[in-house]
């Protein structure tokens, strides 16, 4: 199931096939042998020979095309064997940086450079600045087929993307800080088992919220936490808060029952993690000295994989004090129920530097939620200057009140052709789900267009399961859509749709 064959249809130029690898969680073993467990770390080569015509790129420190059409890369740091990744394809880059071009089949290449050019190396550098040195040379990134299944994937020195971040407004940028946060956490200091992902991807959350900040500042910040938050209430409230996969130490074990690493990835580890981390921060009480924190314990753990025991360990001996006051214990927020009890976090960062932002997107929102709609005071919100992360914000409290009372969802869809004609896939995929939980059948086309345009996770499945949850209509949609876009989507992403929609799964 690793290495995806794409035939020209599934490419966005249409011509040529294509073929890439997306090692994580436990892919890998199908594509090389090798000891595919993040606790294990060792350096690689290869050479691919392929045929004329086509590029071969992976996650490498160089390369180098010889004859025949063979290309040879070297890795020369120790990496787990998930960050191993391969594609080719009919790909072209363009410069973006001092170290750094994008990599995207030719129809795309002037949107890609357009989209990131000058702004990748602020990036880079403030999270040296944070974090400590960037080991790896170069950073890359590679705009994948629509069917690529996630927003980005962390592969060292080449970022995989979803071609959904060409936006044209830079507005989806956040995908890219999170991958580059992975440099340090993740790729550097690396979870031992998939039963504490949430180290790698927690502490990325965290670090990605730190560039964040330093670059567009706190507000803006805390507004995309925010919808982060969202989407982890949402989570939970799908899966039951007490599901033992809200807990962020997972127990994967083979076998019957046993839970496939693959599962565990959902918005616990991301977001229940990003609060578990600030609740460090918290407890430190000062940001420079946790910044201080990170940098040491990346400079401490560096190259290698670790457990969350030795993570917090760590902590405890950095900060001595804390120590000698038991902060591992006090009642309600003992580490040890962090790290092994399902359900909402103990602790939530405070976002309310956010509340300028926020505010008159819940204002907004309580406006179209009610019986009798006050044209007057909508007409006097103008939202055409609002930022992305501000619609999104504003759609997910929508979605929260919906059903809106009979009629408003056509009002606002008229009102606001900026949201219910977006191109902006974040913007796509809220109002998707606002079609569906207010029964909206002469919109289905837009759910249907959205799905048959890309094939990302994070998109598919929670739109499959509001049709699956809905009117009978909305299910016979969701079976058209899936039997016409199956085989476009990564074997992952079709199992867990199977699952949905009640299909058999082959094991
Ligand atoms: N490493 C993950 C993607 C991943 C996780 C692949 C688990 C396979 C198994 C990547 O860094 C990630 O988290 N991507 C997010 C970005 C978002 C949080 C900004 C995504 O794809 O949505
Ligand atoms: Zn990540």
């Amino acid at each position: 199931p690793q290495v995806c064959w794409l035939a020209p249809e599934q490419t966005a130029g249409r011509q040529k096939p294509y073929l890439y690898t997306q090692g994580q969680a436990v892919l890998n073993r199908s594509f090389f042998p090798g000891f595919d467990t993040p606790a294990v770390k060792c350096t690689y080569s290869a050479a691919v020979q392929v045929p004329e015509g086509f590029t071969a790129v992976m996650s490498a420190t160089s390369w180098e095309k010889r004859q025949d059409n063979t290309f040879i890369f070297k890795m020369s740091q120790p990496i787990p064997s998930y960050l191993i990744a391969l594609a080719v394809g009919d790909i072209v880059s363009a410069e973006v940086g001092p170290r750094s071009r994008v990599w995207a089949e030719p129809c795309l290449i002037e949107a890609a450079k357009k989209e990131y050019d000058g702004v990748i190396e602020e990036f880079l550098e403030v999270g040296e600045k944070l974090f400590g040195p960037y080991v790896w040379g170069r950073y890359d990134i590679l705009f994948m087929p629509p069917s690529f299944p996630f927003g980005g994937m962390e592969n060292p020195c080449l970022t995989f993307v979803t071609p959904c971040l060409l936006a044209g407004d830079r507005s989806l940028a956040d995908v890219i800080i999170h991958e580059i946060s992975h440099s340090w956490f993740g790729n550097l200091v690396t979870n031992a088992s998939w039963g504490e992902f949430w180290l790698n991807e927690g502490f990325t959350m965290y670090a990605q919220r730190r560039i964040s900040t330093e670059v567009y500042g706190l507000a803006y910040t805390c507004l995309e936490a925010a919808t982060g938050r969202a989407l982890l209430r949402q989570h939970m409230d799908n899966t039951g808060e007490d599901h033992p996969l809200n807990k962020l130490r997972v127990v994967i074990e083979p076998g019957l029952g046993g839970i496939n690493p693959d599962d565990t990835y959902n918005e616990t580890p991301y977001e229940k993690g990003y609060c578990f981390v600030s609740y460090l921060a918290h407890l430190v009480g000062d940001q420079s000295k946790f910044d201080a924190f990170l940098q040491a314990y990346v400079n401490r753990f560096k190259f290698q994989s670790i457990t969350a025991d030795d993570a917090l360990g760590f902590f405890l001996e950095y900060f001595p004090e804390l120590k000698a006051q038991g902060v591992d214990t006090i009642p309600g927020f003992e580490f040890d129920r962090w790290l092994n009890t399902p359900g909402w976090p103990p602790y939530l960062p405070d976002l309310s530097p956010g509340e300028q932002l926020m505010k008159p997107a819940d204002e907004l929102a309580e406006l179209w939620a009610a019986d009798g709609l006050n044209m007057e005071a909508i007409e006097a919100v103008d939202i055409v200057a609002w930022r992305t992360y501000q619609l999104v914000y504003f759609l997910d409290q929508i979605l929260q009140k919906s059903p809106l009372p009979e009629g408003n969802v056509e009002r606002l869809s008229k009102m606001y052709p900026k949201i219910s004609k977006a191109q902006n896939a974040e913007l796509r995929l809220r109002w998707c789900q606002i079609i569906l939980k207010n029964n909206l059948e002469a919109e289905y086309s837009k759910v249907k267009d959205f799905l048959h345009s890309q094939g990302k996770q994070k998109y598919t499945l929670p739109l499959y399961r509001a049709m699956w949850g809905g009117l009978e209509s909305a299910r016979a949609l969701a079976m058209e859509t899936f039997s016409a876009t199956a085989p476009q989507l990564h074997i992952n992403v079709q199992n867990y749709v199977k699952k949905i929609l009640g299909l058999e799964v082959a094991e």
